[in-house]
C-alpha cells in the first residue's frame, strides 16, 4: 500500500466528516467529498477483501502497518474516532458511497448509525495489540518524546516565576524515555538523529538526552546511572531560558556583550537545578555547568583544577555538539549526519573525550541512519540502519541516476566502498525522516 493512497484516504475521511456539519445532504460540496472518500477507499480495498484501520497509542495502522506520517498529520481525526470509542474500522470490498456516507455521518454525530452486518464494521479488532506492537516502537517513542516536551515546557514556565527545576519530575520523564530507549535503541537513535523540525532548545534537550543514554548504555552504565545521566543531559541547556531570546537566536557573529550573555547559561542552568526539588540534582547541575567546558578544559566556564570533567558531562558534550550540528536553524542549514560525525572526530582529544567519541561513532555508524549517499551508479540511497562494522549498512535507493524518485524503495545491503558522495536533503528534495519511517521499509 503506498503512502499516498493511505494519506489520501485519511484526508478524504476527515473532509467527509467535516462536511457533514457544513453542508446539507445532497449538497454538491458534500457529494464531492464523499466521491473522494469512495474513490480513495476503492484504491485501498482494491485487490483485497477488506482493509482495517486500527487505532493504538496515538497511532494509526492500516492492516498491520504503522502509518507514522498519517498518525502525526491526522491527530484530530484520531481523537474524533477515539471519541466514538473506536479501536478499528474494517472496510470490506463492495462498500458503496451510501455506506461511506453513513460512516461519515456517524463520526460527525448526525444521529445515523452503522448497520452491524454491513460492509463497514466497527471494533471487530482483527489485529491484537501484540500483532501491531512490533511496528509501534517509533510511535511509542514519539509519545514519550511529546511527554518530555510537555515537561520541559512546564519547567520553563516555572523558571520564569523564579522557581528551580523540578528534579523529581525530570527523573520521571527520563525514566519514561529510558524505558523506550532501552527497549528499542535503534528506533530511538533514529528519532534523535533524524531532523524534521527546526531548532528549538527543548527538542535539542530531548535529542541530547536520548543520544546520551544510548552512549551510557553502550559503555555499561546501570539503570540508576542512566537516569542520572539522562536527567543531566535533558536539563543541560536549561540556563538558556534566562538568556534573552534575541541573543540565543542571533543569526550573525556575536559581539562581546552577547557572547558574555551566552556564556552565562551553564551557570544559570546549574543554579536553577540546585534550587529545585528532588534528589540527585548535584550531578545534573554539574553536567549543566560543565557541558561547554571542553575535554581540554579550555572552554567556559573555567572549572578549576579538577583533572577531568564528570563522565556524564563528557558524554553530554558530544551529544550536544552532534545534535546542534545536525539541526536546521533559521540562519544555518543542517549538516548531514556523516559530516557532523567527521567534525566530532576532528575535535576528539581537544574539545571532546576521544574514547567516548570512538564509542559514539561506533553506535551511529560511519553513515548514520538518514544519511543520503550518492553511489557509484549515480543513484542516491538513504541509509536505513547504520552498520556497526564500518563496512556495510542497510539502505534503499530513493532517487535513481536518471532522477526518478522511487515511492516504494527496496532495502538492500550497501558496502561503504560504493559511496561516492554525501548529498543534502534539500539538494534532491527529499525528507530522510519520512523515507526511513516509510511503512514499506521493514526495519525490525
Ligand atoms: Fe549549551
Amino acid at each position: 500500500m503506498s503512502d499516498k493512497a493511505t494519506g489520501d484516504f485519511m484526508g478524504a475521511l476527515r473532509r467527509a466528516v467535516a462536511n457533514v456539519h457544513l453542508y446539507p445532504t445532497g449538497h454538491p460540496q458534500g457529494e464531492v467529498a464523499l466521491d473522494m472518500l469512495a474513490e480513495t477507499t476503492a484504491t485501498l480495498v482494491d485487490a483485497e477483501d477488506s482493509v482495517v484501520l486500527s487505532l493504538m497509542d496515538n497511532a494509526f495502522y492500516l492492516d498491520r502497518d504503522l502509518l507514522p506520517q498519517a498518525s502525526l498529520e491526522y491527530r484530530d481525526l484520531y481523537h474524533v474516532l477515539r471519541g466514538h470509542g473506536l479501536d478499528s474500522i474494517t472496510i470490506m470490498s463492495g462498500a458503496t458511497l451510501g455506506d461511506l456516507a453513513e460512516l461519515a455521518g456517524f463520526l460527525a454525530e448526525d444521529g445515523s448509525d452503522i448497520p452491524a452486518d454491513g460492509t463497514i464494521r466497527l471494533n471487530e479488532r482483527p489485529y491484537n495489540r501484540s500483532e501491531l506492537i512490533k511496528q509501534a516502537s517509533l510511535s511509542e517513542i514519539r509519545h514519550s518524546y511529546a511527554t518530555s516536551l510537555d515537561f520541559l515546557n512546564g519547567v520553563a514556565e516555572s523558571m520564569t516565576e523564579d522557581d528551580g527545576a523540578d528534579i523529581t519530575a525530570a527523573v520521571w520523564t527520563v525514566e519514561q524515555l529510558l524505558e523506550k530507549v532501552l527497549l528499542q535503541p535503534g528506533a530511538s537513535l533514529l528519532l534523535s538523529t533524524l531532523k524534521t523540525h527546526d531548532e528549538y532548545t527543548f527538542y535539542h534537550s530531548i535529542n541530547t538526552c536520548m543520544l546520551a543514554v544510548t552512549v551510557g548504555q553502550a559503555i555499561g552504565l546501570d539503570n540508576d546511572q542512566l537516569v542520572q545521566l539522562g536527567v543531566g543531559a535533558l536539563l543541560h541547556d536549561l540556563g538558556k531560558i534566562r538568556v534573552p531570546i534575541e541573543v540565543i537566536q542571533y543569526p550573525g557573529r556575536l559581539d562581546d556583550a552577547m557572547w558574555k550573555e551566552i556564556q552565562r547559561h551553564p551557570h544559570e542552568g546549574a543554579q536553577a537545578i540546585l534550587a529545585g526539588s528532588g534528589e540527585g540534582q548535584e550531578i545534573a547541575a554539574l553536567v549543566a555547568l560543565e557541558h561547554h567546558a571542553r575535554f581540554d578544559l579550555a572552554g567556559y566556564p573555567t572549572v578549576g583544577r579538577r583533572e577531568r570533567l564528570h563522565l556524564y558531562s563528557r558524554i553530554t558534550s558530544i551529544c550536544d555538539v552532534y545534535d546542534a550540528l545536525t539541526t536546521r536553524r533559521s540562519y544555518k542549514r543542517a549538516l548531514p549526519p556523516a559530516t557532523a560525525l567527521k567534525i566530532i572526530v576532528e575535535n576528539a582529544g581537544s574539545q571532546l573525550d576521544p574514547d567516548l567519541v570512538q564509542v559514539f561513532v561506533s553506535i551511529l555508524g560511519i553513515f548514520p541512519a538518514g544519511s543520503l549517499l550518492r553511489l557509484d551508479t549515480g543513484d542516491i540511497a538513504v541509509v536505513l540502519v547504520a552498520g556497526q562494522d564500518g563496512e556495510t549498512m542497510q539502505a534503499a535507493i530513493a532517487v535513481t541516476a536518471a532522477g526518478e524518485h522511487l515511492s516504494a524503495p527496496e532495502p538492500f545491503q550497501l558496502t561503504v566502498d560504493r559511496v561516492r558522495d554525501l548529498v543534502l536533503p534539500d539538494e534532491v528534495g527529499l525528507d530522510p525522516a519520512s523515507l526511513v519511517e516509510s511503512p514499506h521499509l521493514n526495519l525490525t
